[in-house]
């Protein structure tokens, strides 16, 4: 599949059907994580895959519900440390809950933190105002990913909102590691219609911020 085509055909999939993912595929998928480019080539990705039923549904079950309120349930105070999750009856559920606990693989891409954004022989200190890259870097690889599964007739769906330190936790990372998006995968068994995107025009400024 051409590579345009597949960024605008690709959906999130939060319906999967119970036919299994060989290895071959999984190992495709992966493959196109590997390549994505990183910060000095650190690689600080790593990717567990999971086919274990019960690991999935204790991943499931890490999920934060999402509040209509974007902020107010994952309690992010402005420009603040993100606080231990609230969960609430008013909260709606994570909409990839059920993909989690009933897709037939979930791979968990995880960072090992302080090597995106530093100089290998300066490890410590951040080379630019931004700290450690690993959230860019990691999207980098799963985006490659989503691709990669589209192509070969695959269903995806990243999911960032998470308790990482519960699902830590649960895969038992080391020190130094951070759980940062996962994705059910999957053959697709629903065809969402696409999402609205902003116009161009909303995006785009030329020579300066507002430049039209
Ligand atoms: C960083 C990130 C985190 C996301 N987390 C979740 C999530 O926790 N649960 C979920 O159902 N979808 C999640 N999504 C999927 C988005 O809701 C989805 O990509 C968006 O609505 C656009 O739809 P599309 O992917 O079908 O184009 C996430 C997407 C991104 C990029």
């Amino acid at each position: 599949m051409e590579v345009l085509e597949a960024i605008r055909a690709r959906r999130s999939i939060r319906k999967y059907r119970t036919a299994l993912v060989d290895d071959k595929t999984i190992g495709l998928v992966l493959e196109a994580a590997r390549w994505a480019p990183s910060w000095a080539n650190s690689q600080c990705w790593r990717f567990i895959v999971v086919r274990d039923s019960a690991i999935k549904s204790k991943l499931a079950d890490a999920l934060i519900s999402l509040s209509d309120r974007a902020g107010q349930s994952l309690r992010i105070p402005p420009n603040g440390e993100v606080l231990a999750p609230r969960r609430g009856v008013s909260e709606r559920p994570n909409r990839a809950t059920e993909a989690v606990r009933q897709a037939p693989v979930v791979i968990v891409a995880c960072a090992e933190l302080g090597k995106s954004g530093y100089y290998a022989r300066d490890l410590g200190e951040a080379v630019t105002d931004k700290g450690d890259w690993y959230m860019f870097d990691v999207a980098l690889a799963m985006q490659n990913l989503v691709l990669a599964a589209h192509s070969l007739g695959l269903g995806t769906v990243h999911v960032g909102a998470f308790d990482a330190r519960q699902v830590a936790s649960i895969l038992e990372l080391p020190q130094g590691f951070s759980a940062v998006v996962m994705t059910p995968l999957g053959y697709p068994d629903e065809e969402p219609q696409a999402r609205p995107r902003k116009e161009l025009s909303e995006l785009v400024f030329y020579e300066r911020y507002g430049g039209k």
